[in-house]
């Protein structure tokens, strides 16, 4: 195993066709209660790579399987089409909406809201509907109430179905805090001043508060000076703070907390406390501290929990597990309310660039070499983990509850993709994420590889059209 297999390579290694497959071969039983898609993400660039070229800036592609009446309808892999991809197909580019000039690749998420299937990135860009075939409509803002771009990581509070979303430009001072009802409608929209300038991947809600992610991977002048499309660098000058936003307040109602510098790309979720607020988060010592790319290494991720306390004025921080893991999701009925399970991923090529070096490396157990997906108790301090195998290459993992279960959390299904090195291809497996030790409860045979990506959604039917 070489370092360079990461981003971008190995498992990450981009698909060069758009593949639509019918009937899917199953094995075990697909519950019948899933009727809807499984779409992911991911950067999956088309045409030839420029000598910039950055893993993060890749066409995004979205990988849907479509299940109904248990049994697996189809699979597609379809390009996100703005206009660089089109031109790179040959195809007609279409028209849409460009904000301050800023037309990134759509490529890191994908969720269903107020009715329609919208692909995400951070940085500006408007969202991108796709239809439920996953052909590109085009670019979304709302009936022109987004005057600015949403992040790849919005929260859905349960209690009201609306969207919280923060999004900014690259070297933006400001980033925008936008409200999307159920509906469609942006019902709120505040400007929050970012002096720093920091990426910021994702932010945590509340009932209460939303919280902000001012940390130290900053814009820089020094390295947008030079063309770089990806100007971010680790600066260690730069202060890392938490901001609490009251969620009916303005940027001048933020309480900020300094922090040790440390970098967070997903918050797992956030609750509130008499006094302040618990974020689920998961740290990586530090990001883009050796350049731009993503393979120099940082050092290891892992769960920590952030207790910030209104009153003490500080963040205290405890480690839940120490494993090398991303991805964090939960149950989604529980945004904003105290969680137990949480579900991570860790695949070794992951491992790899996460690493600081090769005695890093070194220092892990065998986990390091495989492919694993973990559910952590936290009520019971119990982490699991389900291995896949060294070459079962996995990425995030889903939770989909059960539509005739119960509110308890926990009770549904996990999804996710996993690479089956007998057949050269991949899998769509489900599992019972309540007996998540237990036997597969299906696994779709997808005839081509679905290589790894960032992040998806369920989209259940009704949601984009058929
Ligand atoms: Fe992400």
């Amino acid at each position: 195993m070489t370092r360079l297999g990461a981003y971008g390579k190995g498992a990450f290694t981009r698909v060069r066709e758009e593949v639509t497959a019918i009937d899917l071969q199953v094995t075990g039983v697909i519950p019948n209660d899933l009727d809807g898609r499984y779409l992911r993400n991911g950067p999956n660039p088309v045409g030839v790579e420029h000598a910039q070229f950055h893993y993060y800036l890749g066409a995004g592609m979205i990988h849907g399987v479509r299940l109904r009446s248990g049994r697996a309808e189809w699979y597609r892999n379809r390009w996100v089409r703005q206009s660089a991809v089109s031109s790179a197909l040959k195809e007609k580019p279409p028209a849409y909406l460009v904000l301050g000039g800023m037309d990134g690749a759509s490529n890191t998420n994908v969720i269903g809201h107020g009715g329609r299937i919208l692909s995400l990135v951070e940085g500006g860009t408007l969202p991108f509907e796709v239809g439920g075939d996953l052909n590109t409509i085009g670019a979304h803002d709302f009936d022109g109430g987004l005057r600015s771009g949403i992040s790849a990581h919005p929260k859905l509070d349960p209690s009201t179905g609306d969207l919280h979303t923060l999004g900014y430009f690259a070297g933006s001072q400001v980033a925008d805090y936008n409200v999307i009802s159920a509906a469609g409608q942006v019902v709120r929209s505040e400007p929050i001043d970012l002096p720093n300038r920091p990426m910021m991947h994702d932010f945590a809600l509340t009932p209460r508060y939303i919280v902000v992610l001012d940390l130290p991977a900053v814009f820089s002048p020094l390295a947008a000076a030079t063309r770089d499309p990806f100007p971010f660098r680790w600066n260690a000058k730069s202060k890392a703070r938490l901001g609490l936003m009251p969620r009916d307040g303005a940027a001048k109602n933020i309480t900020w907390f300094e922090i040790e510098p440390v970098w967070i790309y997903h918050t797992v979720n956030a609750f509130d406390l008499p006094n302040g607020v618990v974020m689920d988060v998961i740290t990586h010592p530090s990001m883009f501290a050796k350049g731009r790319g993503l393979i120099e290494g940082h050092g290891m991720p892992s769960l920590e929990r952030f207790t910030i306390d209104l009153v003490k004025g500080r963040v205290e921080r405890a480690r839940l597990d120490a494993t090398p893991q991303e991805f964090p999701r939960i149950d989604e009925r529980r945004v904003g309310l105290p969680h137990r399970f949480v579900y991570t991923a860790s695949a070794p090529d992951l491992v790899q660039s996460w690493s600081a070096g090769p005695e890093d490396f070194a220092q892990l157990d065998d986990s390091r070499f495989d492919n694993i997906v973990y559910k952590h108790d936290l009520d019971q301090a119990r982490s699991t983990g389900r291995r896949f195998g060294r070459d079962a290459a996995v990425g995030e993992a889903i939770f989909v509850p059960r539509r005739e279960g119960t509110t308890v959390e926990d009770d549904g299904y996990l999804l996710c993709y996993v690479h089956d090195p007998d057949r050269g291809s991949s899998d769509l497996v489900i599992l019972s994420a309540q007996d998540f030790e237990g036997p597969e409860l299906a696994r779709v045979h997808i005839p081509v590889r679905v290589p790894l990506g960032l992040h998806g959604s369920w989209i259940p039917a009704g949601v984009g059209d058929e």
